[in-house]
């Protein structure tokens, strides 16, 4: 069975999963206002990546029988100064994010929680990716491509 400790923090993470997926629903919507599509449509598989994260979670814990609790997820902006702006701001929150699970990480391993700590591997190797991500658009876009052509570099999928 998995640690107390670990399956709390578990809990508060599946708020933040859905909160991401919410964030980046309003960045789709800002991104499809600015007629900039493609970036609408990453943003929206983005989301729909995040509330696949909430899931993975809530049906860890419900299959260990651990306590599951699904906050109320906060409201999420619809306006941004730019791109630019949504973009570094997605990526602060992917690294705040890598942060809690490495935090969860070390949890688990405190606890000699195996089957925690096994659960968290694929979450710390997905954040890399997603840093990955954003580090890159980010870098693209303060190189002083336009959006637009920015968008023949988005990840399909
Ligand atoms: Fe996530
Ligand atoms: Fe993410």
């Amino acid at each position: 069975m998995i640690s107390e400790a670990l399956a709390g923090l578990l809990n508060q993470q599946i708020v933040h999963e859905f909160r991401a997926s919410q964030v980046y629903l309003g960045m789709s919507v800002y991104c499809t206002g600015l007629n900039l599509d493609g970036w609408a449509g990453f943003f929206e598989r983005q989301s729909e990546e995040e509330r696949e994260h909430a899931l993975k979670i809530v049906r860890f814990l419900s299959e260990a029988s651990a306590p599951v609790s699904l906050e109320a997820v906060p409201e999420a902006t619809t306006r941004y100064g730019s791109l630019l702006e949504a973009v570094s701001k997605s990526l602060e929150y992917e690294r705040k994010v890598s942060d809690s699970f490495r935090i969860m990480a070390k949890v688990a391993q405190e606890h000699h929680d195996h089957t925690g700590y096994g659960f968290l591997q694929w979450f710390l190797k997905e954040q890399i990716e997603e840093e990955n991500t954003f580090a890159r658009l980010e870098a693209v876009l303060e190189g002083g491509l336009n959006p637009f052509q920015a968008e023949t570099l988005l990840p399909r999928e």
